[in-house]
């Protein structure tokens, strides 16, 4: 039973979280805004009791896969194939608990989709409409926003998408770009009439208002009551639910051939077709007013879920609307915004690999982090400075502290309480609150509260042993040491009840260490969890300190990717203003051969040539150091110079010309040298 529905309105909750596009696999963005707060919640549910189940999956379809597909040569089930595979794989090692983790591109919701489409299709539910759209002649195909690209009118961008320019952030229609191309040809795509079928948005507005701005004005959070309201008011207009495209799932009527649903259309009937897919009596969970529907979401789809598909399900008619829509802001990655384009992200299953076993630190970083109500940042430093303070420092010192004195004072066996003072009092006390106050915060979408509750009944722990010293007290007073290992257990043993929706490999260990039995939410707040005499196990750590290689290795990992990017987004200049033959042919560049080359002392950029000109022999000074660090490698090969430059002093010495090299993309400068030997002294031109 929660603790906010007392009245027990709600007998089951259908949980679901966002289905990621099977383009790529999952980072910490996704994690931290809809997989780790939808699993603490799900498995919070099923800890007080409640008939849950909790829907995930990928989403397959939609343009991204489609242009991937084409960049890679493979066919768009390749793609998904994929990262369906990489995404279902981490997800289940992170322990997200999804009862059902399926997929779109699934037979069972093909049939869901299609048969969802024709109901409301066949009850007029859409309205039809003819317009005009982009079509490339040469490939014979229309085009989706995203294949075509062109000038933003707002800002002069050139690569604006036929949706959206990202530069400048404004969404755009494929008509407003200023010399369209399309990205499959590269032709200029042409107007052509098409069909397609529309869901009557402008209708549903009175009732949406109602629904949402009145009836969810105070449990809705504000991003995403906010981002509702401000749609509402600029006016609903009826919205697209079919596309010209061949991948996807088939518009199921007469004269809709090469159209497919709108892949907004598709994916969130993919909750329900999962949950088809898992249970023969999946309609109480979609069509009974005693289910709470709840959707975990990112704040970019906050219209889909508050909007767009309510109107799909109240056209419908026959299932219920969610209670709540818990969409959190995004995170960051070290102060730049996550970007799989540009690699910038910590990727899960990388993530996995490189820190085995430490599932919990992560979902413990990404929850005490998580972008609940505004954009948060992710540091590999607070990464270990929240497991190095927070999980070792105070949790797992707690629990350890406990079970080697309890090892060493009681052979590991849990003694009794003895006599009690005041002071156990004060702490049963505070134990008591901590399973609702916790609870309420999950129950209410504060998981970032709920967390800190948690580590605060671990401080508990903490201050207790720190006011008792029971390494001290045993000396004295070993009856009253038997009470205070006793109470000290028994908050290990909440702790691990606790924080099972948070850190779920933490508490099965935990448990294990404790050989506690209870489990249950409800069982938490007390004292008698561990009876007298249950044995434990030897003590072992619960979290491990992380070292500032490992974090380093991380940092330089992201420091890669960034130089990457810049190699990646490296232009030529653009050409200088043109030059008369006549003045290139007063720059006099010659071969010569490398006779000596050393460092100018004191001058940590220059390098001192001795050439062989042919001529009797020159020196050249060069600011080259820096990228040969062996000078004397240089001697014997040949080099390009201007020879009739005005002599000039560097750093002491004289420089009778210039060494020609080339700038590379990462600012390198390499020596340029012929690619046959040449006299010495001979001309360049
Ligand atoms: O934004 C996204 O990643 C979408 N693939 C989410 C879809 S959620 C749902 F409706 F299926
Ligand atoms: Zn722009």
């Amino acid at each position: 039973m929660t603790y906010t529905d007392k009245e027990q309105k709600f007998k089951r909750y259908t949980v679901t979280s966002a289905l990621p596009y099977a383009n790529g696999p999952v980072h910490i963005g996704h994690l931290a805004g809809v997989y780790v707060p939808a699993d603490i919640y799900a498995r919070y549910l099923r800890s007080v009791g409640e008939d849950v189940i909790f829907i995930g999956g990928s989403d397959e379809h939609g343009v991204p896969i489609t242009i991937k597909a084409r960049k890679e040569g493979v066919n768009p089930q390749d793609i998904v194939d994929r990262y369906h595979e990489i995404i279902k794989k981490s997800f289940a090692e992170l322990g997200i608990s999804f009862d059902i983790y399926s997929r779109t591109s699934s037979a069972e919701h093909h049939k869901t989709a299609a048969d969802y489409f024709k109901k409301l299709y066949d009850e007029g539910k859409f309205v039809e409409k003819l317009s005009m759209q982009y079509y490339d002649e040469e490939a014979g195909q229309f085009l989706a926003d995203r294949y075509i690209t062109g000038t933003c009118p707002h800002c002069g961008n050139e690569h604006a998408y036929g949706d959206q320019c990202e530069a400048c952030g404004t969404s755009l229609n494929a008509t407003d770009l200023i010399n369209p191309k399309s990205t499959l040809s590269g032709a200029k795509p042409v107007l052509k009439e098409t069909k397609h079928w529309f869901l009557a948005l402008d209708k549903d507005e009175k009732w949406l208002r109602q629904w949402i701005l009145e009836e969810h004005k105070n449990d809705w959070k504000t991003n995403v009551y906010g981002q509702c309201k401000s749609w509402i008011d600029a006016g609903l207009q009826p919205r697209a639910v079919t596309r010209d495209l061949d991948w996807g799932v088939k518009v199921p009527i007469e004269g809709a051939d090469g159209k497919v649903l709108y892949v907004w259309f598709d994916a969130p009937i993919g909750y329900i077709s999962f949950t088809k897919e898992l249970t023969s009596d999946w309609e109480k969970w979609w069509k009974n007013d005693d289910t709470k529907l709840v959707h975990f979401i990112g704040k970019d789809n906050i219209v889909f879920h508050c909007i767009i598909f309510p109107s799909m399900l109240k056209a419908d008619g026959s299932y219920i609307l969610p209670e709540n829509v818990p969409a959190n802001e995004f995170l960051n990655l070290e102060n730049d915004k996550i970007s799989t384009s540009r690699n910038w992200a910590v990727w899960l299953h990388e993530y996995l690999q490189d820190f085995p076993g430490k599932q919990d630190v992560l979902r413990y970083t990404l929850c005490a982090n998580a972008p609940e109500t505004k954009d948060n940042n992710f540091t590999w430093k607070d990464f270990q400075d929240k497991n190095n303070n927070e999980l070792v420092a105070i949790f797992g010192n707690f629990v350890n502290r406990t079970m080697v004195l309890t090892h060493k004072f009681f052979d590991g066996k849990v003694p009794a309480i003895t006599r009690t003072t005041e002071l156990e009092t004060q702490v049963l006390d505070e134990l008591k609150q901590f399973p609702e106050r916790i609870g309420r915060s999950i129950e209410n979408y504060r998981f970032r509260e709920a967390l800190a509750e948690l580590m605060n009944l671990a401080r508990l722990g903490n201050k207790y042993l720190t006011e008792t010293e029971p390494w001290k007290l045993i000396k004295t007073d070993p009856e009253y040491t038997q009470t205070v290992l006793n109470i000290s257990l028994q908050i290990c043993a909440n702790l691990a009840i606790l924080c099972k929706p948070f850190l779920p490999f933490t508490a099965a260990k935990l448990s294990s260490l404790l050989h506690l039995e209870a489990d249950k939410w409800h069982q938490a707040g007390c004292t008698d969890l561990l009876s007298a005499d249950t044995e434990l196990e030897k003590p072992e750590l619960l979290f491990e300190k992380i070292e500032d290689a490992t974090i380093e290795t991380q940092l330089n990992k992201l420091l890669e990717t960034k130089k990457q990017n810049e190699l990646n987004s490296w232009q030529p200049a653009s050409v200088k203003n043109n030059v008369a033959f006549d003045d290139f042919g007063k720059v006099d560049i010659r071969v010569g051969t490398v006779l000596e080359c050393v460092k100018v002392p004191k001058a940590d950029k220059l390098l001192q040539f001795r050439i062989d000109d042919g001529m009797g022999g020159r020196t050249i000074v060069s600011g080259i150091a820096k990228y040969y660090p062996e000078p004397e490698k240089l001697v014997g090969m040949q080099v390009c110079f201007i020879a009739n430059f005005e002599p000039r002093k560097l750093k002491g010495v004289v420089s009778e010309g210039m060494i020609l090299s080339a700038e590379d993309k990462d600012g390198r400068l390499v020596l340029i040298t012929p690619s046959q030997l040449v006299g010495n002294g001979v001309n360049v031109g």
